[in-house]
């Protein structure tokens, strides 16, 4: 039997999953991608049922992220010579576009983050791509460049994208659930979360991604309201639901900077790179070629 020749674009996502088992010393990983790329040429690796599921809760994510947060002390959003939500509120609402939209996150002081921040990390990737990655917060690196996910953990993430053929440059635009560095990478507060949610429910109004991926527990618990661990939730396909528009598929991802830190669980990124994969050919998004 007699197969096809792998194109450039096919070595490339080949060579994104050899580097994405790389790090556990899994030389096998390259041996499986060439198999795969051999295999290539119609049939992509076989991917398990599932199930659409909707999101239980409806509501706008703003409302949403309060109860769904971790539990204790709940602070209230500093009052700023006026209510900072509201704020983020207006100036969402006024902007006709992400430009507009990335403009006005960048003036917009109404979150305490920003004041040690170098600087407002809005978003990446093609304005029309139809895929949107909910992260959670720039980290050091991503604060320096101004860019989401361009640390270690946003290599592995353009990698794990690569696998499947999708890429910031055409398929993927990413963003964050807050737009400035938390000290020392702690956690967000509800809080800012609050804050910043007008400015990503309005991201999501004007981008109508056919496909949301959020990463890590913070971005699904905030986006989907569902307080269930991101063990449970990671590959399954759920529903975004916010008011006056449909609802959007929704598929939790590990995060990558957990998969660094915990690198045998990369085969569980893996399952779930093949649903997305699966999803978005079902959801008519075109992906370069992938495993
Ligand atoms: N982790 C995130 O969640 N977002 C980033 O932009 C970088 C790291």
């Amino acid at each position: 039997m007699t197969h096809p020749q792998p194109d450039q674009a096919q070595i490339l996502a080949a060579r994104a999953l050899a580097e994405f088992w790389a790090d556990m010393g899994l030389e096998e990983g390259r041996v499986l991608s060439a198999r795969l790329l051999a295999r290539r040429g119609g049939s992509a690796a076989r991917t398990p049922a599932h199930t659409p599921e909707r999101a239980p809760a409806s509501g706008t994510l703003a409302q949403r992220s309060t109860p769904t947060m971790p539990s204790g002390p709940r602070p209230e959003p500093r009052k700023l010579g006026g209510n900072p939500i509201a704020e983020a509120r207006r100036l969402a609402g006024a902007a006709a576009s992400l430009t507009e939209l990335r403009a006005a996150v960048e003036a917009f002081n109404g979150c305490d983050l920003k004041k040690a921040s170098k600087n407002t990390v809005v978003c990446d990737g093609a304005f029309d791509a139809p895929v949107m990655i909910v992260g959670e917060a720039p980290g050091g690196e991503e604060d320096a460049q101004g860019l989401p996910f361009v640390g270690r953990a946003g290599k592995l993430l353009d990698r794990m994208l690569g696998t499947i053929g999708l890429s910031r440059e055409d398929s993927v635009y990413i963003t964050n659930l807050i737009y400035w560095r938390p000290p020392g990478n702690r956690d967000p507060s509800p809080a800012e979360m609050q804050i910043c949610a007008p400015f990503l429910m309005r991201q999501i109004e004007l981008k109508k991604p056919k496909l949301l991926l959020t990463v890590g527990k913070f971005a699904t618990h905030a986006m989907l309201g569902r307080a269930d661990g991101i063990m449970r939730l990671r590959g399954r396909k759920l529903s975004y639901a916010q008011d006056g528009m449909a609802a959007v598929p929704c598929v939790p991802l590990l995060h990558p900077a957990y998969l660094l830190r915990n690198p045998a669980d990369k085969a569980k990124a893996w399952d779930d790179l093949r649903v997305i994969a699966k999803l978005c050919d079902e959801l008519g998004i075109r992906r370069g070629p992938g495993l």
